[in-house]
């Protein structure tokens, strides 16, 4: 499975929706790295679908993100009343931690995206959601990569994380393995909470770029982070998450997480899967 897949619901299958989104995605497979990123004309109703997203985000976050996620995505500076050219919101990433975005056409296989964060660059889709259900996303759109993951890679402590977890991947050879590391990055990037004084708060990129999920995810099961734990806990990609992990704080996460995909090799996480049969 692939832990950067974001399916809440099955695509509309309108046909008018999915004939802009593959207009705009054919512009992320003629893309050659290094190119500037093309620009997408947005509609004036695209602009609105992200409005109102943004809006609703922007006002959750303040209770229920996490202090350094909020700090990270306040450096990045995107606003609510557009969506930004992926360009800018590069260029502004690049100055802040090195990393480079990448346009994607589509949901990219996990051990491609893994090994473009190794080299410092994410795969970013430029499409929004279908303006009909503005409330999810079928699959990664651009409110996804921009406000989810593009405001953590602003932080170079979180930024240190994605490399961290593609130089995991690369380093791996088998599948079993590959698909733990996937599990791990999504309880934490995708998912991860970090303790705050009034309760568990988001960094994770899939729930702070839910507004139904960040009213939702403190009724989860809230589990302390901890690798082995993870071995026997499920996730369906497709539905809010029944169980989460939360750290002590954002050096807890990086001991735990980043630890774990700076040492871990087949071997190890072989022990690990084999430990919990
Ligand atoms: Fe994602």
């Amino acid at each position: 499975m692939d832990g950067h897949e974001r399916l809440i619901s099955t695509p509309t299958g309108d046909s008018a929706y999915r004939r802009r989104r593959d207009e705009i995605a054919a512009l992320a497979t003629a893309y050659v790295r290094g190119d500037v990123i093309p620009e997408v004309e947005y509609t004036d109703a695209e602009h609105a679908v992200w409005r109102l997203v943004a809006e609703r985000l922007r006002e959750r976050h303040r209770s229920h993100a996490a202090p350094e996620f909020l700090e990270a995505a306040e450096q990045l500076g995107v606003g609510v009343e557009e969506i930004p050219q992926l360009q800018g919101v590069a260029d502004r990433l690049n100055g802040l931690t090195g990393f480079r975005l990448q346009p994607a056409a589509g949901v990219v296989p996990f051990h491609r995206f893994c090994g473009s964060l190794a080299d410092g660059y994410f795969h970013s889709t430029q499409y929004i959601r279908d303006g009909v259900t503005p409330f999810y996303s079928a699959e990664p759109d651009v409110l996804h990569e921009v406000i989810g993951h593009g405001s953590a890679l602003a932080d170079s402590r979180f930024a240190n994380l994605y490399r961290l977890a593609g130089e995991a991947v690369r380093r791996v050879e088998t599948e079993a393995a590959v698909q733990f590391i996937s599990k791990v990055f999504w309880f934490t990037i995708e998912c991860g909470l970090l303790d705050a004084p009034d309760g568990p708060r988001a960094y994770g990129a899939s729930i702070v770029s839910s507004y139904g999920e960040l009213d939702q995810f403190r009724s989860a099961e809230i589990r302390r982070l901890t690798i082995a734990d993870m071995v026997g806990t499920g996730y369906d990609i497709t539905r809010y998450q029944e169980t989460l992990y939360s750290a002590r704080s954002l050096a807890h996460l990086e001991d735990v997480a980043g630890g774990f995909w700076e040492s871990c090799d087949d071997a190890s996480i072989d022990r690990l899967l084999e430990a919990a049969k």
